[in-house]
């Protein structure tokens, strides 16, 4: 069951979870966005909190009836942008012990946020300029201080050239972050199936470690990744 126990792996410590992910608005009524639905980061609550953790969840366009399976002690603040993922990121960290970065970060937002409806105009195409968002992640590890553990996400596919775990050891690296979470998405493990494979890496200066790698469902997997998370913190 899901009560806080006393004693738990992440009692007296305070987590931020992001879950979900940003839309960038195009006009009144269209966006840009991705096809996370948040249920990964909502079960790392869930487990955070289940560990005797403090958590705040900042939920970037997840469904009501996804944040309906969060215990009441969660706090949750709920985001639509990349802006203001950013922002109540700034303003949760001073209050963080951990921060676990798992919302989908809209890479791009439109230069220009159109007033009113678009019209389509004769039988033209559309092209739409959009400009960089700022990586959350690494400004969190920029401004963070002390002993913050920061926990980065990746869903790598592969490539012709990198296998998805040379890939997220790179990644971990450029971010800065403690500690990197792999979803592998690679043929076979694919999206829309229940469960996720995932491996937890860690970082010491430009040296990567594997901590622990487990498939299961998104409950079981985040059950690890916080055992994995805790055991780091406490060293
Ligand atoms: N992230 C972020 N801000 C962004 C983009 C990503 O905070 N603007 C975070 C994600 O929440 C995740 C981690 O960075 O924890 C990795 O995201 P990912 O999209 O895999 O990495 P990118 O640096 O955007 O690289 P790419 O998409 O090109 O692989
Ligand atoms: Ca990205």
């Amino acid at each position: 069951a899901a009560g806080a126990a006393p004693g738990g792996a992440l009692a007296g410590n305070r987590i931020l979870v992001t879950a979900g992910g940003t839309r960038e608005p195009l006009d009144p009524v269209r966006y840009l966005g991705n096809r996370s639905s948040g249920k990964q980061g909502t079960a790392l609550a869930r487990a955070a909190a289940a560990a005797g953790g403090s958590v705040h969840l900042v939920a970037a366009n997840v469904g009501a009836e996804v944040l309906a399976g969060l215990p009441p002690t969660v706090t949750v603040t709920e985001v639509e942008t990349t802006a203001e993922l950013a922002e109540a990121c700034a303003a949760a960290q001073p209050e963080s012990d951990v921060i676990i970065m798992s919302a989908a970060v809209s890479d791009y937002r439109a230069a220009e946020t159109a007033a009113h409806k678009m019209k389509k105009s004769g039988d033209e195409g559309l092209r739409i300029e959009l400009v960089q968002n700022p990586d959350i992640l690494a400004g969190l590890v920029r401004t963070r201080a002390g002993d913050q553990l920061i926990v980065g996400f990746a869903a790598e596919t592969g490539s012709p050239e990198a296998g998805p775990e040379q890939l997220a050891r790179e990644k971990l690296l450029r971010k800065g972050c403690d500690l990197l979470v792999l979803n592998d998405v690679s043929a076979g493990k694919a999206f829309g199936t229940d469960t996720n494979a995932i491996v937890l890496y860690a970082r010491d200066g430009d040296a990567v470690s594997e901590v622990l790698r487990t498939e299961g469902t998104k409950d079981e997997v985040s059950e690890k990744v916080v055992a994995g998370v805790a055991s780091v913190l406490h060293g």
